[in-house]
């Protein structure tokens, strides 16, 4: 394709070429989905044992009858678990209940009266590209977005620090720090070093929220190394200032799992008081399933590698398919995970709105342009998330090869109209 020819006149012939292959689509009557990183059937079959396992047996070796109220820090056997995860010691972890992203939400919540008796404003660091959830969470609580740039290594630590050195009212910072959504990056060991030294500039209440909801999500032969946050703050007397949060979700049944919050012994209890005013416990039954299931960290990397087996193929087909159709053209730019849920791809032209646009009219849903920046405004307007894992190969083989088209097409039809 003869993009990068300045001459009109082949401009305007590759966008009949493309506009017609476009309008053969139209015929196709397609109904493929790229929106959510969901896990397909066939990753949510390694997990049907789940069902059933207990086997009629609910006591834990301390003879606690998980069918019963109580014990709001989860069971035993699941902190240990959660220790894994987060890589922390199995006193500092609380086991929740499905959903991570509830407990964050939660764990905002119980920060905000904190935050207005110190500021009437609140704001956040997102870094972005990053998790629209995590915005959501900032618009419902009124909560100022600030966006930071992620580059290879992690945000642009230079820019947290000037900004929280000159604004109080910054009282936190979304990361998800290992395979993050949506580029797959993980943050570097200096990253994660400069992080620990935050807490000593923003405040004793300034909190990093630490999603590691990939943390043993791995695609490649040698997982990425997430340096240890929790250690590095203690180091730096910051211990209070990083909250860690994880789930089973995208290892077991997605919406289905058990999720897990690690901090300092203080903001545990703080936190526990908090929750029970609206809960007694946690689903203990739940938990039970997923430790007699996942057994230990063996067992939860072989049941990794079987996920792996299932997704690295899909991710290979849209590398494949993006490097075919743009190497070495001024098209679009992409991220190659190495795990994670998704591939981040932007294109070189403020097109993205349009080229979600055109793949929707023709059946192919894409996440919204924008959505990876707080308020929906990406201000490159070039930001696409490509979550490969949900569909059966043979639709994300379709669905590429539309979404290709159509970044094509919105790039032509842009250079014809500058
Ligand atoms: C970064 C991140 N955090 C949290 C979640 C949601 O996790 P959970 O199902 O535990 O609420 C997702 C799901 O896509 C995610 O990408």
């Amino acid at each position: 394709m003869a993009i990068n020819d300045s001459s009109v006149n082949q401009l305007a012939s590759e966008q009949k070429k493309l506009e017609a292959n476009y309008n053969a689509l139209r015929l196709e009557n397609l109904a493929l989905d790229l929106t959510r990183g969901k896990p397909s059937s066939a990753q949510l079959n390694l997990s049907n044992k789940l069902d059933g396992i207990l086997e009629d047996f609910f006591l834990l070796q301390d003879g606690t009858d998980v069918r019963n109220y109580g014990g709001i820090r989860g069971i035993p056997e699941a902190r240990d678990m959660g220790a894994l995860f987060l890589d922390v010691d199995p006193s500092n972890v609380m086991v929740g209940g499905n959903s991570s992203l509830t407990l964050m939400y939660q764990y905002v919540e119980h920060m905000l009266p904190i935050w207005r008796s110190e500021s009437s404003t609140i704001k956040f660091i997102c870094v972005t590209p990053g998790y629209d959830r995590h915005f959501t969470i900032c618009e419902q609580f009124s909560i100022e977005m600030i966006s930071v740039k992620l580059t290879n290594d992690g945000p642009d630590m230079e820019r947290i620090f000037s900004l929280v050195e000159n604004d109080s009212s910054i009282k936190g910072i979304w990361c998800v720090p290992k395979y993050s959504n949506p580029t797959g990056h993980t943050y570097s060991k200096k990253t994660v070093q400069s992080f620990a030294q935050l807490g000593k500039v923003a405040g004793d209440n300034f909190r990093i929220i630490w999603d590691n909801a990939y943390a043993v999500h791995h695609l490649g032969d040698t997982p990425e190394k997430l340096e240890n946050i929790k250690w590095a703050c203690e180091k730096e007397g910051t211990a209070d200032n990083v909250v860690m949060f994880a789930s089973t979700s995208k290892v077991t049944f997605a919406g289905g799992g058990i999720s897990f919050f690690s901090s300092s012994h203080k903001n545990l209890d703080d936190f526990e008081k908090y929750l029970s005013a609206q809960l007694i416990g946690f689903d203990k039954v739940n938990q039970l399933r997923h430790v007699r299931f996942l057994k230990n960290e063996l067992a939860i990397t072989e049941h990794m590698k079987k996920h792996k087996e299932i997704i690295q193929p899909k991710f290979a087909l849209v590398e494949a398919k993006l490097n075919t159709s743009f190497a070495g053209k001024n098209i679009a730019t992409w991220t190659k995970p190495n795990g994670g849920y998704f591939v981040s791809l932007d294109t070189t032209h403020k097109v993205a709105d349009k080229v979600v646009n055109l793949a929707s009219a023709v059946g192919v849903k894409l996440t919204p342009a924008g959505a990876t920046y707080p308020y929906g405004r990406d201000p490159n307007n070039s930001n696409i998330r490509i979550a490969p894992t949900y569909p059966p190969m043979s639709e994300l083989e379709k669905a590429m090869d539309v979404l290709v088209l159509c970044i094509e097409l919105a790039t032509v039809n842009h250079l014809v109209n500058i």
